[in-house]
């Protein structure tokens, strides 16, 4: 290549990278929604190290891992204080943040930390307020993969909250995360405040909190998951709604009702947190989380967040459209969908698929995600037995 040549493509190169947005450079990571674990539901502000490694071997010893689960996610509770230099060091629950993430890695998984950009989390740790740079280079140097920045107390600093002072904490913290060259899948949290979903995306972030905190309860988390109509055009691929982390084996709720939750979550197309304790998981409870035809919903390489296509009094039905050439043998021409069909009231019920509130005519391939079954060729009308509180999942394809 002449030099003129050569520096005209190194100048082509140079404008398209300064052009590069937040989007493009952050849809490399997470192009299907993020698969992990995290401390907060079950251990709360009592987590440590040895915790850590625990839930870390269990992931990989569960089987969790062999169906995508890939995050060990540190919540709040792991900090200490700011040294002479202002470096934030863990508390000694954590002594050698490093040596963690290492063991971690070596399991072939990753981790994640958390912070707030306010000057305290939410539960009363220092946050990063006025070290931003300082700490994601301490996340990066001690080899975390992903932060979770949880608002908490930054309404105190940024007066009065406005949407582009949430833009502003958000995307400080994405650039300095992204100047220390390390890959960070970065998960934000102001629980849906100021309708995140509509700029969440232009921080930088790959997943935003559309909610308050999902409670261990099923009407609470009901009315979280059916509560999420109407924010699908604004998740795809590096850019995820995320109603918050999953509750199921915390036992709050029944197993059917989990069924619902992991059910639902599949069909939004929303990251995968489990919550539990993944050392003392019952066979039911794994079962739920690691089911790889339902996962395969949720990780379908579309990328589309399904929505809400038919209800009558408790019961609802949700499609997503599915990829035709993913993992999907019932599918190798258009229309590919997964169904979720949903039971609130309390009472089992015969539930009617109505062909064209689901926009098919003629028959059509199903199979039933959760039983593993085929079902064969089914017609407008067939109907799908659900237990109250329950959900059942079809896979319809030509
Ligand atoms: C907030 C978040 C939770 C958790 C706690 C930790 O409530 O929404 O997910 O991180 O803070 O204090």
């Amino acid at each position: 290549m002449t030099p003129s040549r050569s520096s005209f493509v190194f100048w082509c190169i140079s404008v398209l990278s300064l052009l590069a947005s937040p989007t493009a450079m952050r849809a490399q990571l997470a192009q299907t929604p993020p698969m992990g674990w995290n401390s907060w539901n079950h251990f709360r502000t009592a987590v440590d190290d040895p915790t850590i490694r625990a839930q870390a071997a269990a992931m990989a010893s569960s089987g969790m891992q062999n169906v995508g689960y890939t995050y060990i996610n540190i919540d709040d509770s792991w900090q200490g204080t700011r040294d002479s230099n202002g470096n934030i060091q863990a508390n000694s629950r954590f002594p050698d943040m490093a040596a963690l993430t290492a063991y971690v890695h070596s399991l072939g998984l990753k981790i994640g930390i958390y912070s707030s950009p306010g000057p305290t989390s939410c539960a009363g740790y220092i946050g990063s307020y006025g070290h931003e740079a300082q700490d994601a280079q301490t996340f990066a140097t001690w080899g975390f993969d992903y932060l979770k920045y949880d608002w908490c107390s930054a309404g105190q600093v940024y007066k009065p909250v406005t949407v582009q002072k949430m833009i502003g904490a958000y995307s400080l913290m994405y650039k300095v995360l992204q100047a220390t060259g390390r890959p960070f899948v970065y998960s934000i949290d102001e629980y849906g405040m100021q309708s995140v979903w509509q700029w969440g995306a232009s921080t930088g972030a790959n997943l935003w909190r559309t909610s308050q905190d999902v409670k261990d309860d099923f009407y609470e988390m009901a009315e979280i998951g059916f509560g999420q109509m109407g924010l699908q055009s604004y998740a795809g691929p590096g850019a995820w709604n995320d109603p918050d982390m999953l509750q199921v084996g915390n036992g709050g709720m029944t197993n059917v009702e989990y069924q619902t939750q992991m059910s639902l979550w599949c069909i939004l197309s929303a990251p995968l947190i489990a919550g539990n304790d993944l050392t003392a998981m019952t066979p039911a409870v794994l079962a739920l989380l690691a089911d790889p035809e339902v996962i395969a919903v949720d990780q379908d390489s579309l990328g589309v967040q399904g929505k809400r296509v038919w209800e009558q009094g408790p019961l609802e039905i949700w499609i997503k459209k599915l990829s035709t050439t993913g993992p999907h043998p019932e599918c190798s021409s258009s229309p590919c969908l997964a169904v979720g069909v949903f039971n609130r009231g309390l009472g089992a019920e015969s539930i009617p698929l109505n062909f064209q509130s689901i926009g098919i005519s003629g028959e059509i391939t199903a199979r039933d995600l959760w039983a593993h079954k085929n079902l064969g060729l089914i017609k407008n009308g067939h109907t799908i037995n659900v237990t109250g509180h329950g959900a059942a999942m079809l896979k319809l394809g030509k």
